[in-house]
């Protein structure tokens, strides 16, 4: 069976961090993963998080399994995180929430349970989009369509272009939306694109189903949820998946949640018995120790303002980076006109550098971004942006 096998083509982003690991360049930069860096460069784990572990290690009593959608406890924190305590949705019980591993993870039980209860759903993916979500629709048997997002000439959203692409969805077909920070280009929204987006959505009978991978890291927690929550004034179905990657810098402890947004409280409960179904086929039950560290810190009023400052910190950096390399690219002698990043949101640029430019800053520079043009802004520093934007100024030369 292996002997037959060619190689399968590397992943569109950890592939490059592989190859990045072996290149020999001294002063090689990796700018691919959205993976968060402090101004020393380091990808820290937050005082927060740190604080409720020493917690946990003090008062944990056993590593008996989780229920297979998790603790009720974390559950309705990602609730309330994502719609806010309050909000209807939450109150009436009308949202089963499961906990998964990682945001992918979430993703990819959706899926599942989507070829289970509509065996072939189309679902429509952004053009771009992050480079797993096709992946992962289609390995769970799902057909992927996509829908134009990006205008490149003038950095913003091609609405018509999108709208014209929904038009033709038929009922019943899922639609992912970025809730915010859209990976790879940054580019949200209006809230009038919104209102548009749920108007055209709903009309249609089509599936809202959200990633929302980057809450608070765009313009801060509940910012972040004003599209998810403008979808969520209409009372029907939805699909939200969350992760705590980034937010919690809970990277490689996988933690997520997939919340079905249901029209009843006992729709709620009876679609929880699918969905338990299928997770249960897949990784049996969640792993526990990212989720009991989100549930500590948002149980503990102190150890939840201290994330919050720390998190508020992070997107701060981010911003102040989007302007850092705006100013630097002009410093260097770059006169194409980059003042677009700053109105980028989340921990990615989308550069509009292209293929060929990634290849060549990645060949003669040591700069490795991802093929599309991607910049993990998140990874930039003082230290590593001069070099950043003379390999750019070199590359545009050429
Ligand atoms: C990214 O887009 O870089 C992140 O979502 C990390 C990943 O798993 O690809």
């Amino acid at each position: 069976m292996f002997d037959q096998l060619s190689p399968a083509p590397p992943d569109a982003i950890m592939g490059l961090t592989d190859a990045f690991k072996k290149d020999p360049h001294p002063k090689k930069i990796n700018l691919t993963i959205g993976v968060y860096k402090d101004a020393q460069g380091k990808t820290p784990v937050p005082t927060a998080v740190k604080k409720a572990e020493e917690k946990l290690l003090r008062e944990e009593t056993t590593k008996s399994y989780l229920p297979i959608e998790g603790t009720p406890d974390y559950d309705a924190r990602v609730q309330e995180l994502v719609f806010g305590a309050a909000h209807e949705i939450v109150t009436s019980g009308r949202a089963a929430t499961a906990h998964t591993p990682g945001g992918t993870g979430a993703l990819r039980v959706a899926a599942d349970l989507l070829h289970i209860l509509r065996p072939g759903t189309t679902v429509w993916i952004s053009e771009p989009t992050w480079p797993n979500h096709p992946g992962i629709f289609e390995a769970a048997g799902l057909k992927v369509r996509t829908y134009p997002y990006y205008e490149p000439r003038s950095h913003s959203i091609d609405f018509a272009a999108l709208t014209k692409a929904l038009e033709g969805a038929a009922a019943g077909d899922a639609v992912v939306l970025h809730a915010c920070c859209h990976n790879p280009t940054g580019i949200d929204p209006t809230e009038e694109q919104w209102r548009a987006l749920s108007a055209l959505i709903h009309s249609k009978g089509l599936l809202p189903f959200f990633d929302f991978a980057y809450q608070g890291l765009g313009d801060g927690l509940e910012e972040d949820a004003r599209g998810l929550r403008l979808f969520a004034e209409y009372p029907g179905e939805m699909l939200v998946s969350s992760s705590f990657s980034k937010n919690f810098g809970l990277y490689n402890e996988r933690t997520g949640a997939i919340t079905l947004v249901t029209r009843s409280a006992e729709s709620a409960q009876t679609s929880m018995t699918h969905l338990r179904r299928a997770i249960r086929v897949n990784y049996s039950t969640p792993p526990a120790h990212g989720a009991s560290i989100v549930t500590t810190v948002l149980a503990d009023p102190a150890l939840r303002k201290e994330w919050e400052a720390e998190l508020k910190g992070m997107c701060r950096r981010i911003h102040e980076m989007r302007e850092l390399f705006v100013r630097t690219l002009k410093a260097k002698g770059v006169t194409r006109d980059f003042s677009f990043l700053t109105k980028q949101r989340g921990m990615f640029s989308y550069s509009g550098l292209n293929k060929a430019q990634a290849d060549e800053l990645r060949e003669k520079h040591g700069v490795y971004i991802v093929g599309s043009g991607r910049i993990n802004i998140a990874g930039l520093t003082t230290d590593n942006m001069g070099p950043l934007c003379e390999a750019i100024a070199a590359v545009l030369r050429d």
